[in-house]
């Protein structure tokens, strides 16, 4: 198994969405300085692992590395835009042993069902940036444990994750990171 580190990238509203009810990013969850933090994220990263509708709706100008899930994949297939990628038909150790066989940083900018997949194969961090005092009516949320009522923060610190850093990106939009990072260890 090459040596990864795997790196989660969410903005969220106060309410843990990621996305409106029709699986758009709503405008209140666009900050220019969030974004300049997630590109500079991406520049240190090997490949970009999202979801289908995320890889649609977001061009690739810098035609970074991305690893595709879709059930339309055969299981690990390589097309001219990326790796796609259907987890149930190939494990994770599999795809990312032939993805990148030197190991490296992976980026996972969700969404949700990626991000709850990666949840399964633990983070090495989670950057979680709040729009504060946002509110996304019947959105989709970053996890689907959200959906009972539990935070973002809840589900990473059930899964062992704690908030090591934090910063204000943007004062005047209200715009918070932090980073969380597995309690034991010192990845
Ligand atoms: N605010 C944020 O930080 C943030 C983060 C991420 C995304 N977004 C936005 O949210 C919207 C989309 O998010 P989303 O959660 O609705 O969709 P998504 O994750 O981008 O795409 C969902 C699709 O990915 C594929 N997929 C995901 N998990 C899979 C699995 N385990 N196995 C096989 N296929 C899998 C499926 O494709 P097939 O239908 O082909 O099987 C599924 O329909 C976009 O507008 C995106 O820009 C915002």
């Amino acid at each position: 198994m090459p040596q990864v580190e795997i790196h989660g990238y969410a903005i969220v509203s106060d309410n843990d969405c990621i996305a409106d009810a029709s699986g758009h990013t709503p405008e209140m969850l666009r900050n220019e300085a969030d974004w300049a933090y997630f590109q500079a994220e991406l520049n240190k990263s090997a490949v970009t692992v999202l979801g289908r509708l995320g890889h649609e709706a977001n061009p690739n100008p810098k035609r970074r590395l991305r690893l595709i899930l879709s059930s339309s994949s055969p299981g690990l297939e390589r097309r001219a835009d990326g790796w796609w990628w259907d987890p149930a038909k190939v494990p994770w150790d599999t795809a990312i042993r032939t993805v990148l066989p030197e190991g490296g940083r992976i980026a996972v900018p969700g969404g949700r069902q990626v991000f709850d997949l990666f949840l399964e194969l633990g983070y090495n961090a989670f950057h979680l940036t709040r729009a504060e005092g946002t509110h996304v009516p019947d959105g989709i949320p970053v996890f689907s444990g959200c959906q009972t009522g539990r935070s973002a923060e809840a589900i990473l610190s059930e899964r062992g994750l704690v908030p090591r850093e934090r910063q204000v990106l943007d004062p005047a939009g209200k715009v918070t990171l932090a980073i969380w990072r597995p309690s034991s260890g010192n990845s």
